[in-house]
This record gives C-alpha cells, sequence and structure tokens, in this order.
C-alpha cells in the first residue's frame, strides 16, 4: 500500500519566487531567507518522494471569485504555472498523479468530505514557490521537479473559509486514502501558505514571531488541541492572512501520531521575519517507523 513518510511546512511569499526567477537569491537579504532551506533541499534528494500531496490555497488566480470551492483536489496530468499578472514563473510544469489523485478523490469524499474535482486549472505561486523553496531553480525548458505532485487547494481567500477542526479531519481522510492505495508509493504530505502577514488595511505588515513559534510548537505536539482555535484567533493575531495556516493542519492531519501511531521526528524547522511582507516559516516532520 502507499505510505505517507513525511509532511513538510512552508511559507509561500510571492517575492521569494520573484527572488529566484530574478537571480536576487545571493543577495543578503535573501539570503537569509534561502539558509532555512539548505538543509531542505538535501533531505529532499536523501528522501525523495514518489508523489508529493501539496497542500496550498490558489490566490485569485485559477479560481475568481465567480467560482470558490473550498476543497479542491487537481486530479489532471498536469499543470501549467499561472500568469499572475507578470507572465508565468519560469519553472518547469507541475506534471499531476491522476490515478492516485483519482483515489483519494473517490476516498475522502466517500468518507464524507465534499471536494471539487478539478480536470484544469493553472498553478500560482502558491505551489510553485514552495516547490523551488524544496527542490531549488530548475530550467523550464530541460528541467522537471523531482516527481509528480497532487495540489489540493483550499479556500483561504473569501470568507466563509475552512476551520482548522475541518482541515485537521481531513488530513486524517487523507491518510486514510492513502492507505487505501494498491501501490507501494511513498508519499510526501505538504501543508503551505503563512505564517503571519496582513498585505492590507491599518493593520498591514503585522508579523507576530511569539504567536508564530506557539504555532510551530503546538503543530508538533499538540495538533489537535491547536485544531480547536477558530478563524478569529488567527486574523487577530497572525494578520487576515495568517489564516492560510488553517492549511498547515491538513497535512498534520495526515501523520501517524493522530491515528494512534507514534510521534513524527522533527528532521528542521526554521523561522525568519521578513521575506516581503511576511514570517516565513518552515518545518520537516518525518514518521518513524
Ligand atoms: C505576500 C504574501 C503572500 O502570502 C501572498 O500570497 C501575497 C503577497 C507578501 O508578503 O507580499
Ligand atoms: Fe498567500
Amino acid at each position: 500500500m502507499a505510505r505517507i513518510t513525511a509532511s513538510v511546512y512552508t511559507s509561500h511569499v510571492p517575492a521569494i519566487g520573484a527572488a529566484l526567477d530574478l537571480g536576487k537569491a545571493n543577495e543578503p537579504y535573501w539570503q537569509k531567507v534561502f539558509s532555512g532551506y539548505n538543509f531542505s533541499k538535501q533531505w529532499m534528494k536523501d528522501h525523495r518522494p514518489d508523489v508529493i500531496f501539496l497542500v496550498y490555497n490558489d490566490h485569485a488566480t485559477a479560481f475568481s471569485l465567480e467560482m470558490i470551492p473550498t476543497f479542491a483536489i487537481g486530479t489532471a496530468a498536469e499543470y501549467a504555472p499561472a500568469d499572475e499578472g507578470w507572465g508565468p514563473r519560469p519553472v518547469p510544469k507541475v506534471v499531476g498523479h491522476p490515478v492516485l489523485a483519482s483515489h483519494i478523490a473517490q476516498s475522502v469524499i466517500q468518507d464524507d468530505f465534499d471536494l471539487t474535482i478539478v480536470n484544469r486549472m493553472d498553478v500560482d505561486h502558491g505551489l510553485t514557490v514552495p516547490l523551488s523553496l524544496m527542490c531549488g531553480t530548475q530550467d523550464p525548458a530541460t528541467g522537471a521537479w523531482p516527481c509528480p505532485v497532487i495540489p489540493f487547494a483550499v479556500n483561504v481567500v473569501q470568507y466563509p473559509v475552512p476551520s482548522g477542526r475541518r482541515c485537521f479531519m481531513l488530513g486524517q481522510a487523507i491518510r486514510r486514502a492513502v492507505q487505501r492505495f494498491d501501490e507501494p508509493l511513498n508519499v510526501h504530505i505538504w501543508g503551505t501558505g503563512g505564517m503571519s502577514h496582513q498585505l492590507q488595511g491599518p493593520r498591514a505588515g503585522l508579523i507576530n514571531r511569539e504567536w508564530d513559534n506557539q504555532f510551530l510548537d503546538e503543530l508538533i505536539a499538540s495538533p489537535a488541541q491547536l485544531a480547536q482555535r477558530p478563524h478569529v484567533d488567527y486574523v487577530r493575531e497572525a494578520g487576515s492572512e495568517g489564516i492560510e495556516l488553517v492549511m498547515w493542519l491538513i497535512a498534520r492531519g495526515a501523520m501517524a501520531d493522530v491515528a494512534g501511531g507514534p510521534a513524527p521526528r522533527v528532521a528542521h524547522r526554521f523561522y525568519h521575519v521578513p521575506a516581503s511582507n511576511t514570517a516565513v516559516g518552515h518545518l520537516i516532520l518525518e514518521e518513524q517507523s
């Protein structure tokens, strides 16, 4: 059967993609951000998955305000990097895994979560920036991401957005779905977005280091308790876009300890301020067999 062997958490700041694409990664400002991912790029080579189940949010790119799925699973064979206003990022297309994605859709919907099935979409910085951070730069013409990716988009842009509790339960259903897949695939699940940031209004620029680090502590040690936190806490403490962090609870809910198994090992932890208007947080949790 397929197995989830690790979960990865990272912010997706679009300016990180721009810094990479415009050759600014070696500037001191950006070096401080990228230094937190040197370990991770090597770790990805040493623990190469067969498939990444990548939980992210679309920023009104593939889904406009005309159509807003709460949870959408990508079942396509491939996904093009989106044009977010400056042309598509010069990164390889994202290859999907339609067979596993369709199986997960079947299992999770039968497990009472209503997913939207997406057979065609472009993917924005919410998905491509985490891939760049974890996998390094790739030539868009000749390069490729290291493995297929199943994009899983969560609405955290237009209220009402799903609760942390619902996200945590969904992660548990995704774990069951992966375990029911009859091929020995090594699957990583990623939770992306966050950490504290607010992009508009009088509180624009809000960063809350203490809250972010407590979120990381609780995500590691007491995720079920963290999942009970209401939206208003995220928005008040971590800013309006800090609500992206509920997506991390999907990945965390898919780990073994939530289903009664052993606690994961913290392979890597990183926190840095600032990257553009955002605090950057990053964790790698490995399952202990
Ligand atoms: C910024 C951060 C985001 O997460 C995003 O989606 C857009 C902009 C920023 O820090 O500028
Ligand atoms: Fe965002």
